[in-house]
């Protein structure tokens, strides 16, 4: 069987993609990791964070070793991506970063809002991607832990008018400051994208990464020379995994199934 490729986040956010990944990529096989029982990562200090991937990874290259893995979250990649690569060399990776680089390029006010974790937004490579792709143009970060929670805990399947509602006041303190960019740094926003892209009308636009990573992932398999032998949809399209022990809610086996998944806990081993 050929090896699988890893996504992990701390959560559902790095499921569109996964499934940008496979749409394009129909040979070949995921790993999906949705890190529940450490869920969220964006209120963890840095070392923290760094730690408990390093040792997830760890777990999960022994398990279902891996050909490639694409860190699906943006606090992840900016806190342990460069840990990650030094402790799996062997791995290639892919990380997931706010796409200010395109929206800063696009921007006629000069100013650009960066949404997504606490730390995300604090992180310096943030202000250093900004300083490095225009040094003219404002970047307003700001944190939305309550949009993170509410897409875990079932906001993705929630009627676009719950979604409004929690989305348009950042999207209006975006316009108040004078942004007319608004760059989804967290992947749980994904799930939000049209009811973001509705709420910003005219002069605003949304950026996000879901194609540049999924691009990457592809330019590494032919890069390395490891894609999978067959051109044609893998029977089994993968696996969602859980972390922790508690019986997976509900919720879950929906999302398995939606993305053509097959849930399966860490910890018990087996599917439940
Ligand atoms: N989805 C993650 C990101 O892209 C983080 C969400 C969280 O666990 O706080 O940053």
């Amino acid at each position: 069987m050929d090896r699988p490729v890893l996504f992990l986040d701390s959560g559902i956010g790095g499921l569109p993609y996964a499934r940008h990944f496979l749409r394009h990529n129909p040979g070949e096989r995921v790993v999906y990791t949705a890190d529940r029982a450490n869920f969220p990562y964006g209120p963890k200090d840095r070392a923290v964070l760094e730690r408990l991937l390093v040792t997830l990874v760890g777990r999960l290259t022994a398990e279902f070793d891996p050909k490639l893995a694409v860190v699906a979250c943006n606090a992840a990649s900016v806190t342990a991506l460069a840990a990650l690569r030094a402790e799996f060399p062997g791995l290639p990776w892919v990380g997931t970063v706010p796409a200010v680089k395109p929206a800063v390029a696009a921007s006629r006010t000069r100013h650009i809002g960066v949404l997504g974790t606490q730390r995300t937004v604090d992180d310096p490579y943030i202000g250093a991607l900004a300083a490095r792709f225009g040094a003219d143009c404002a970047v307003s970060r700001i944190a939305a832990p309550d949009l993170v929670n509410f897409v875990e805990n079932g906001g993705d399947t929630a009627s676009p008018g719950e979604q409004r509602r929690v989305v348009e006041p950042y999207v209006e303190e975006f316009r108040r400051r004078g942004a007319d960019g608004i760059v989804l740094g967290c992947t749980h926003f994904l799930f939000l994208l049209d009811c973001f892209t509705a709420a910003t009308g005219n002069g605003i636009r949304i950026y996000h990464s879901v194609e540049g990573v999924s691009r990457r992932a592809a330019a590494l398999l032919d890069a390395k020379g490891i894609r999978a032998d067959r051109a044609s949809p893998a029977p089994e399209r993968g696996l969602l995994v859980l972390t922790g022990t508690a019986a997976p809610e509900a919720r879950w086996e929906t999302r398995a199934e939606a993305f053509g998944l097959t849930l399966h806990l860490l910890e018990g081993g087996k599917r439940p």
